[in-house]
C-alpha cells in the first residue's frame, strides 16, 4: 500500500525523503512523488513507476528545500501514472497534500467542488482533500483548523501529511483510522514523518505514534498533537530498538531469501525470556493472565488474514489439544461482517505482522462491540492492532520487509504454541509432566529450522525440476492443514503458478479428477497422527499419473521408495511440525519465483500491508 515520508529540519529534504520512500518500497506501490517549499514556493517531482524514475527526474531537474513531503502511490482511483502520483497541489500552488486511504464520498466532492469552479487535474479521489483544504484556509482557519474541517468532510479512513508554503514553517499530519499508520520521529531541530517506522529508523529512535481522529502539528523544534477539534492530546514518545541495519538485504540476493534464513534466530528470540526451560515454564506476563480469568474464557476466535490466517488454523489445533480451549478460526474479512456470537467471554485473537490491515482491525472491533476481550499478535510496533488490544504478544522478528511473509509466519506459530501452554498452565488442562515435556520440545526448534535450512541445495534443485509447471496440488492432514494452504500461497504469490491446497481427505470428493501428469501434488507427510493417511494419499496420487514431492520426515524408506522427489525434514514433535515443514514449502516457493526471474520481493498486485478493505 502507498507510503508517506516527511521531513522539516535544517537538512536537505529531498535525499532525506527519497531515502526513507527507498525502505517502504516493500509496501508496493506503482508511482511515486515528493514536494518541496523552497524560498517560499512549492516544487513537486512525480513519476510512474519505480522510485528510480523519480530519482532520475530529481537529478536531472533537481529541487532542494529543508521541509517537504513525498509519498509511494498504490493506485486505487486512476491509473498509475505521473498526474495522478501524489503529491497533489491545490489551485493556487499553496497547498500540497501526500494520503494514504480512501475517500469513499470523493465523487460526491468532486461534484460540489467543480461546481463551485475548482478545477481537477487527477483522476485521484485524494485531489479532493487538498481543495477543501485550500477552501477552508481561504475562507479564515488557519492550516491546522482547515485539515480538521476537511477531515471531517471525508468518508472512510485516512493518513494525510499536508504543507503549505502560507504556514512554511510546519508540517501538519492527521490519521483517521486504519489506512495505515502515521508516526512522528522525533529529533533534535528536526522531525520526520512517515507511514512506517522503516523509513525514519536510520534518523531517531524516538517515535510517537498517531491514534485513530488524532492529528499533529510538527515544526522542526516541537511536536503538537490535537484531537480533531484542537485541544491537546498528551502522548509519551516510544523508543524503538529495530536495528536499521536488520532492514538492509545484507548477502541475500532477495529480502525473501534473507528473512527465510533469519528464522533460526527469529524464532530464539520468540522463546527468549518467555520461556523458563529449567523449571518447564511459559510467561506471558503481556497478557495480564491469572488462573481465575484464564479459567472465565469459553471460547477463543482467531480472526486474520492471509498466512496470518494459516497460523491461526495451526492455533486452533494447539490451544484445544492443550488448553482444552473451543478456537474458531474466522478469515477477518468475513467475520466483520457475520455478526458472530460473542460475549464477555470470548477473546478475539487477531494475528497481523503489520498490525494494519484494515479487515483484521475491523475484526477486532466487531469483537470489542461485543464485549470481547481483544489480544493480538503483531510484529509492526507501535501498530494500531497492538495498540487497541487488551493484550498483544509481541512478535520478535524485527521488520519483514518482502511482501510474502516468512518469518513472520513461523514466529506466530511458536507465539500461538507458547499461549497455549500459558492458558493450559493457568486452568490446570495439563500436568506437570506434560507441561514440562511440551516445554523442553521448544528447546530445539531453532537449531531444526537451522537445518532444513541448510538443505537449500536439494530444495533448489526440486525446484529448477518443476519450475515450468502451471498448476501444483498441496496436499495435508491435521496439523500440517494448514501448512499445505500456506505452502500454495507461498507459491502462487510469488511465481504467479496456480496452487490449490485440500485437507488430504477431501481429494475423493472431487479434487482428485484434476491428477494427471501435468498436475504435481505436494504432500506433507512427516511423521505426525495423520501420517498413515497421507501414504494412502500419495500412493492414490501416484496411480493416476501424478508427479508427487512429499515434505517427509529423515530416514523415510516408506516414502523413499514411493516418490524420487523428497524435500526431507528432521524428526520433530508433531505438535511443532508446521514450524519445520514449512520451511521447505518457503524455499521452493522462493526458488522457482527467483529461477522464473520475477520480482520477488514486490510480487505484482500485492502490498505488504493492506491498509483498504
Ligand atoms: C503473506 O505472504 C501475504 N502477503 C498476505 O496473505 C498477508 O499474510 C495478509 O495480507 C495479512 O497481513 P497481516 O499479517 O499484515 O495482517
Amino acid at each position: 500500500m502507498c507510503g508517506i515520508v516527511g521531513y522539516i529540519g535544517e537538512r536537505d529534504a529531498t535525499p532525506i525523503i527519497l531515502n526513507g520512500l527507498k525502505r517502504l518500497e516493500y509496501r508496493g506501490y506503482d508511482s511515486a512523488g515528493l514536494a518541496v517549499l523552497n524560498e517560499g514556493n512549492i516544487e513537486i517531482r512525480r513519476d510512474a513507476g519505480k522510485l528510480n524514475h523519480l530519482e532520475a527526474l530529481v537529478r536531472n531537474t533537481p529541487i532542494h528545500g529543508q521541509i517537504g513531503i513525498g509519498h509511494t502511490r498504490w493506485a486505487t482511483h486512476g491509473e498509475p501514472n505521473e498526474r495522478n502520483a501524489h503529491p497533489h497541489l491545490g489551485s493556487t500552488g499553496e497547498f500540497v497534500v501526500v494520503h494514504n486511504g480512501i475517500v469513499e464520498n470523493y465523487l460526491t466532492l468532486r461534484e460540489e467542488l467543480s461546481a463551485e469552479g475548482t478545477r481537477f487535474n487527477s483522476d485521484t479521489d485524494t485531489e479532493t482533500i487538498v481543495h477543501l483544504v485550500e477552501k477552508f484556509y481561504a475562507s479564515g482557519a488557519n492550516l491546522e483548523a482547515a485539515v480538521q474541517q476537511t477531515l471531517k468532510q471525508l468518508k472512510g479512513a485516512h493518513g494525510i501529511v499536508v504543507m503549505s508554503s502560507r504556514e512554511p514553517d510546519k508540517i501538519v499530519a492527521a490519521r483517521v483510522g486504519n489506512a495505515g499508520g502515521v508516526v512522528i520521529g522525533l529529533g533534535e531541530g528536526e522531525n520526520f514523518i512517515a507511514s512506517d517506522l522503516p523509513a525514519i529508523l536510520e534518523h531517531t529512535r524516538r517515535a510517537v505514534f498517531l491514534e485513530s481522529h488524532q492529528m499533529a502539528v510538527v515544526t522542526r523544534d516541537e511536536v503538537r498533537v490535537t484531537d480533531m477539534s484542537g485541544w491537546a492530546v498528551e502522548v509519551k514518545p516510544q523508543n524503538i530498538a529495530w536495528d536499521p541495519v536488520a532492514a538492509e538485504k545484507g548477502v541475500y540476493r532477495h529480502f525473501m531469501q534473507k528473512e527465510i534464513h533469519e528464522q533460526v534466530r527469529s524464532l530464539t528470540d520468540t522463546l527468549a525470556g518467555r520461556v523458563d526451560f529449567d523449571e518447564g515454564r511459559v510467561m506471558l506476563h503481556e497478557l495480564g493472565l491469572d488462573p481465575q480469568s484464564a479459567r472465565e474464557i469459553r471460547k477463543i476466535i482467531i480472526t486474520a488474514c492471509g498466512t496470518a490466517a494459516h497460523a491461526g488454523m495451526v492455533g486452533k489445533i494447539l490451544i484445544e489439544r492443550i488448553a482444552r480451549i473451543p478456537v474458531e478460526v474466522a478469515i477477518a474479512s468475513e467475520f466483520r461482517y457475520a455478526d458472530p456470537l460473542v460475549d464477555e467471554h470470548t477473546v478475539v485473537l487477531a494475528i497481523s505482522q503489520s498490525g494494519e490491515t484494515a479487515d483484521t482491525l475491523a475484526a477486532m472491533e466487531e469483537g470489542r462491540s461485543k464485549g470481547a476481550k481483544l489480544w493480538s499478535i503483531v510484529n509492526a510496533i507501535g501498530s494500531q492492532a497492538m495498540r487497541i488490544a487488551d493484550g498483544c504478544i509481541s512478535m520478535q522478528v524485527g521488520p519483514e520487509i518482502g511482501v510474502a511473509s516468512t518469518k513472520a509466519f513461523t514466529a506466530p506459530l511458536l507465539d500461538l504454541y507458547l499461549l497455549a501452554l500459558h492458558l493450559g498452565d493457568l486452568r490446570g488442562a495439563i500436568d506437570e509432566d506434560r507441561r514440562f515435556s511440551l516445554v523442553q520440545d521448544l528447546m530445539s526448534v531453532p537449531a531444526l529450522v537451522g537445518e532444513c535450512l541448510d538443505r537449500e541445495q536439494a530444495v533448489a534443485a526440486l525446484a529448477r525440476k518443476f519450475k515450468n509447471t502451471r498448476h501444483m496440488l498441496y496436499l495435508g492432514r491435521g496439523i500440517n492443514m494448514p501448512i499445505a494452504y500456506e505452502g500454495a500461497l507461498k507459491l502462487k504469490e510469488i511465481s504467479y503458478i496456480h496452487a490449490e491446497a485440500y485437507p488430504a481427505g477431501e481429494m475423493k470428493h472431487g479434487p482428485i479428477a484434476l491428477i494427471d501428469r501435468s498436475m504435481p501434488v505436494m504432500a506433507l507427510a512427516p511423521n505426525d497422527p495423520w501420517y498413515d493417511k497421507m501414504i494412502s494419499q500419495i500412493e492414490q496420487a501416484l496411480a493416476r499419473g501424478g508427479d508427487v514431492i512429499a515434505i517427509a520426515t529423515d530416514g523415510d524408506e516408506l516414502i523413499a521408495d514411493l516418490t524420487p522427489n523428497i524435500l526431507w525434514v528432521p524428526k520433530t514433535p508433531w505438535l511443532l511440525s508446521p514450524v519445520i515443514t514449512t520451511i521447505p514449502l518457503q524455499m521452493f516457493a522462493y526458488h522457482i519465483a527467483s529461477l522464473l526471474g520475477l520480482d520477488v520481493d514486490q510480487p505484482r498486485n500485492l502490498a505488504k500491508s493492506v491498509t483498504v478493505e
